[in-house]
């Protein structure tokens, strides 16, 4: 069999890929939280409200942006310890292994660790070494965005903010907001983004997930965000589609997320074509692929089965998530080569 009649699934595991947008705790799998709750006795303790929770998260659909947030919240007070947070990363890169990708930026929610009162020192150091062991073992390498919960307000931003450049030197790349655009307002954080780039951080935003083209805007103008989470809103603003061809701003897009929060009611509804077509930099990641039983993998497929995209494209997917890395030009270049090697025998068409 020649590359051209390589099965897609054999072209999509080939494939190199960078994955950008990819929470910790919400890649936390099912077996693997149903296992924290057995050994901490929770399966008794929260009764009812957990089941229902545990049944919304089965069907992987969660009704509306609100309750998803609600229940990623939850899943995030199964980790309660240091060496929780350190299986969940295990268990993540190395499933990243299992699917061919070399590089990821992880986001781990700061401003979630803050909230639940324990200490983001003794996380961190049990994550990163966790990340350290398993790149040991499969040369899947890891670097880290710092999270916050927009709508906390200013002064929880600050404080996540203050923990990144701590642990700067260590693989903390990136700050960046999640939570609700409404009630956190990207304007509200201009100052925060200023110190953060004055520090030497790079800054990525949730923009136009679940806000309209008008929060991209802010988050890219008032922010200076490099990358923007989601920005789905961008194909209903052709002012804001100019505004990120111009600064080719790179779009963290994440087909399965959107219909399962509830932002599209159908898959068949996300702009991916559209926002290709306006010379967009698109990406492909999997968001909280636990809690939408997906992986990286699945989302290439779903580009290529859905919305038609040629195995050209695919490949250019890949490469542009690499050149959006925060990664130096010399780390980039040698995953370029990497996807050049299977590019280079790729088919026409899938
Ligand atoms: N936290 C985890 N996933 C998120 C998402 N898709 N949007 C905003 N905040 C999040
Ligand atoms: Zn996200």
């Amino acid at each position: 069999m020649n590359a051209t009649n390589t099965p897609l699934t054999d072209f999509i595991a080939r494939l190199p890929k960078v994955e950008l947008h990819l929470h910790l705790e919400g890649s936390v799998r099912p077996e693997t939280l149903r296992e924290l709750a057995r050994t901490k006795g929770w399966l008794k303790r929260v009764g009812a409200a957990y089941w229902a929770w545990r049944r919304a998260r089965q069907s992987y659909r969660y009704g509306s942006f609100r309750k998803f947030l609600r229940s990623f919240g939850a899943a995030t007070l199964l980790l309660e310890t240091p060496e929780d947070y350190a299986l969940a990363t295990r268990r993540l890169v190395e499933w990243l292994g299992r699917q061919n990708v070399r590089y990821a930026e992880v986001t781990l929610s700061a401003g979630v660790i803050l909230w639940k009162k324990q200490s983001v020192e003794a996380v961190f150091d049990a994550v990163s070494a966790a990340a350290a062991e398993v790149h040991g073992r499969t040369g899947v390498r890891i670097n880290w965005i710092f999270d916050a919960i927009r709508h906390f307000g200013v002064a929880h931003v600050r404080e996540v903010l203050r923990w990144a450049e701590r642990f700067c030197s260590r693989g903390v790349v990136a700050l960046g907001i999640g939570g609700d655009e409404a009630r956190g307002p990207a304007g509200l954080f201009a100052e925060v983004y200023a110190e953060a780039r004055a520090a030497g951080l790079h800054r990525t935003a949730h923009a136009g997930e679940v806000g309209g083209p008008e929060s991209i805007r802010q988050a890219v103008e008032l922010l200076g965000a490099e990358r923007i989470g989601h920005g789905l809103a961008a194909a209903r603003d052709p002012t804001v589609m100019a505004l990120l061809r111009e600064r080719r701003i790179p779009l963290e897009v994440c087909l399965t997320s959107n219909v399962a929060t509830g932002i599209l009611r159908r898959l068949e509804d996300h702009p991916l074509r559209q926002l290709l077509e306006g010379g967009l930099v698109v990406t492909l990641n999997s968001d909280d692929p636990a809690m939408f039983g997906t992986s990286l993998t699945e989302e290439f497929l779903l580009a290529a089965n859905r919305f038609g995209l040629t195995r050209d494209q695919l490949v250019c997917l890949s490469e542009n998530a690499i050149r959006a890395t925060f990664l130096p030009a010399t780390e980039q270049q040698a995953l370029l080569q990497d996807l050049a090697k299977v590019a280079g025998v790729r088919g026409e068409s899938h």
